[in-house]
């Protein structure tokens, strides 16, 4: 009896924030509060007990305020989970529900829609699948008119491989603009011819192929030669050799090659000789021409399929690598990498469609806030930066663009009828993996040529992800610098990082800072460089010649720093969202607790990525940057979270 009084009282302490004194207007600044409908007090309430599950509120906040607010995290969910991949996860079990009942119900409407039909014969395909087959991939491509090396490449440029020999690629270069790169082959990436490619070669071959160990050793000097000749001559090999060259120049510097036939082969279309590509290293790839024209094409034609089922195994989500978790998920993160419009048109439709006004209403609202507020302290010019600079930081805040969801603004049904007319999908994964990359590598090359001003308005109102982008790029919100984009996907319009519904401390607590942390990587110490267009300038030249600037910098970058400019958009974000916020000192008062517990929601869990550090660190590390944390929680001056020295950046 006196354990279980115990444990009451531990409960009752633990109710850690009043909600007496919270700010429950639905709005912070609504432009026309009659017409506001009032905020549901049930979800706030209901998302504010879900904070304190997390919290472990006996612990002193001023110490470790991760501890305080996400201390109990681990005790609810497993080791890898964080809030944002708990929203991922739930996304991918809407596509299962969804495209599960709809092949339950032959007669619902969406089959009349464009898309669906297709995706469920892809998830079809994908669901039946046994052990790998995987020279069914080779089986599907079609014959090169002849055994030159070139011939080959080029049909595998078509579905998005190009990672050895000569590398032509369509990669996008500004705003509004994608183009032609040819490159000397990534020395760095190999081949690990494993069994099951070497099997796959072996039946295609119809076993006139050397035995495994053999094979390996060929490959292996292969390499080792294509090494020695992409490896820069020179050591100087940080120079920016990317030039401009038009494909009657291209062809005149490198005539061993037949460019203009490699391009149509590639890219399903006819170049004309003025048309401008970038190319990297013309020595280099002088060179490499030279001693495949005269290498054993049989070889060069083995290595070229084993690297490409390599590839093709290695792309993210390939359900043949991942035999082990539920075929549903695995195919649904797969076509979510595959088939990025398609799926995020069904997402649309079925899900996220009726609450998009709503949260554009509110989102926007809260961007252009940022955007102001950014503005003005730009305007307040701490740094004394000179007035041209200062110009063209302003034009980049008012050029920065926002998309949720990710999706082509203002579509018309009729855009994604005509966007799958090409896309051809039957009973066979392997067919239907291959072709839905074909699909994908066409119409980029397409809209590299475009001349179409709608369509490009269309295709660079998103980013438009391939099959290869990886996880932790674009699984939570991110800044796109080629763009000056903002992309939020679907998992983070969502709670527990948001509501429509929320009051203002929960709203401001994650969506401001997180729309702070992404517009303030426009800012960073890397991107600064771009301007709102999408082009390198020379903006750090000139910055890192101001004192003001490069002080602040040096502040920030310290010995326990893991990437600076994380760190930097971490910090000014912060501030940013801080400063839009909590303006007035009763907002301070009464709802700081909660608008701090809310930001540190997104960081609970979080390990470290190639990008980031893990949760615990970035959260501490902004809100110590923070007067206003050490304010709203009262920590004594010299306390971990109230460091006598700070940074700012912007
Ligand atoms: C809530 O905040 C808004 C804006 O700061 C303010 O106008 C309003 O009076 C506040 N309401 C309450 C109940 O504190
Ligand atoms: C984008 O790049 C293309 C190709 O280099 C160029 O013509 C265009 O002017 C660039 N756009 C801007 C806004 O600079
Ligand atoms: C190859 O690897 C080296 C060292 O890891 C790296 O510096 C270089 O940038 C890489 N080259 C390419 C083309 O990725
Ligand atoms: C090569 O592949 C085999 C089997 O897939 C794997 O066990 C091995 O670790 C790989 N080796 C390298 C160097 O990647
Ligand atoms: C592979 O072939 C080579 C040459 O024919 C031979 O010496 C070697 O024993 C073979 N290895 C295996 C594992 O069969
Ligand atoms: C090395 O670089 C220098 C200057 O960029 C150039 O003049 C020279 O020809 C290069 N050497 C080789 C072997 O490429
Ligand atoms: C390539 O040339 C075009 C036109 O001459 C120019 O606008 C563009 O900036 C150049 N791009 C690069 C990367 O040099
Ligand atoms: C290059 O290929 C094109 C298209 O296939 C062909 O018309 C042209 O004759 C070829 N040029 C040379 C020099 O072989
Ligand atoms: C989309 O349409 C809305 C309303 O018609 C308009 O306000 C908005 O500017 C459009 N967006 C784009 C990117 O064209
Ligand atoms: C641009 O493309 C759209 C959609 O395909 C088409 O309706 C329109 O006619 C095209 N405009 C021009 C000028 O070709
Ligand atoms: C950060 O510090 C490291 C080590 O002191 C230094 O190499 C690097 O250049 C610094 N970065 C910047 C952007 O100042
Ligand atoms: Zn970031």
């Amino acid at each position: 009896m006196p354990r279980l009084w115990a444990l009451c009282l531990l409960l009752a302490s633990a109710k850690a924030l009043p909600t007496n004194q919270l700010n429950k207007s639905c709005r912070l600044r609504a432009a026309d509060t009659s017409t506001e409908p009032t905020c549901s007090t049930d979800i706030n309430l209901r998302h504010i007990q879900l904070l304190e599950q997390y919290m472990l509120p006996e612990l002193d906040a001023c110490q470790d305020f991760y501890k305080y607010a996400c201390g109990n995290w681990r005790s609810v969910h497993e080791a890898g989970v964080s809030a944002m991949s708990l929203s991922g996860a739930r996304i991918d079990q809407r596509y299962v529900e969804l495209f599960e009942r709809l092949l339950d119900e032959p007669q619902a409407p969406e089959h009349e829609l464009p898309m669906y039909t297709k995706l469920l014969r892809y998830y079809q395909s994908c669901r039946a699948l046994g052990k790998p087959r995987l020279r069914r991939y080779l089986e599907q491509l079609p014959h090169p008119a002849s055994n030159h090396w070139a011939e080959l490449l080029a049909l595998l440029g078509r579905y998005g491989y190009h990672e050895h020999y000569v590398k032509i690629e369509v990669s996008q270069h500004n705003a509004t603009q994608h183009m032609l790169v040819v490159q000397p082959h990534n020395y760095n990436l190999s081949l690990n011819l494993s069994m099951i490619i070497y099997k796959a070669l072996r039946r295609h071959t119809h076993g006139l192929l050397p035995n495994l160990t053999q094979l390996r050793e060929r490959f292996g000097q292969l390499e080792a030669t294509l090494q020695q000749m992409a490896r820069p001559a020179n050591s100087s090999s940080e120079e920016e050799t990317l030039r401009n060259y038009t494909l009657e120049q291209l062809q005149q510097e490198l005539p061993q090659f037949n460019w203009t036939h490699a391009l149509q082969l590639q890219l399903g279309a006819t170049y004309p000789g003025s048309h401008q590509l970038l190319v990297d290293d013309v020595p280099a790839l002088r060179q490499l021409i030279a001693f495949l024209n005269r290498a054993d094409a049989r070889l060069l034609q083995l290595y070229s399929w084993a690297r490409f089922l390599q590839h093709l195994m290695q792309l993210p989500h390939n359900p043949l690598s991942n035999s082990h978790s539920s075929s549903r998920s695995i195919c649904v993160q797969h076509m979510r990498k595959t088939l990025y419009l398609p799926m995020n048109f069904v997402y649309e439709h079925s899900y996220y469609g009726r609450q998009r006004a709503a949260d554009e209403r509110i989102i926007f609202g809260v961007f252009e806030e940022l955007k102001s507020q950014f503005a003005q302290q730009l305007r307040r010019n701490e740094f004394g930066l000179d007035a041209p600079l200062l110009q063209a930081l302003l034009a980049k805040v008012h050029g920065l663009r926002l998309n949720l969801g990710n999706m082509p603004a203002n579509a018309s049904t009729q855009f994604y009828v005509d966007c799958a007319h090409h896309w051809r999908v039957g009973g066979d994964f392997y067919e239907n993996h291959l072709q839905s990359l074909l699909h994908y590598y066409a119409h980029l090359a397409e809209l590299e040529r475009s001349a179409n001003a709608s369509v490009r308005q269309l295709w660079y109102s998103f980013n438009h992800h391939g099959p290869g982008l990886t996880d932790n790029i674009d699984a939570t919100p991110y800044f796109y610098c080629l763009g000056s984009i903002i992309i939020m996907p679907y998992a983070y319009m969502q709670l527990p990082f948001y509501d429509a519904q929320f009051w203002p401390a929960l709203l401001y607590g994650d969506l401001a800072n997180t729309l702070g942390h992404e517009m303030l990587h426009a800012f960073d110490t890397y991107f600064v460089d771009y301007d709102a267009q999408g082009v390198m300038r020379d903006y750090s030249d000139q910055l890192l010649l101001n004192d003001h600037y490069v002080d602040a910098v040096n502040c920030l970058n310290d010995s326990e720093v893991f990437m600076l400019n994380e760190r930097a958009a971490d910090i000014s974000g912060t501030r940013l969202a801080l400063q839009t916020y909590m303006q007035q000192p009763a907002e301070r008062r009464n709802n700081g607790r909660l608008y701090f517990l809310q930001f540190a929601q997104f960081f609970c869990g979080e390990e470290a990525d190639i990008f980031h550090d893990t949760g615990s660190k970035r959260l501490n590390y902004a809100l110590a940057q923070m007067p206003e944390f050490a304010e709203v929680f009262q920590c004594v001056q010299g306390s971990p979270m109230n460091p006598v020295q700070r940074c700012r950046f912007w």
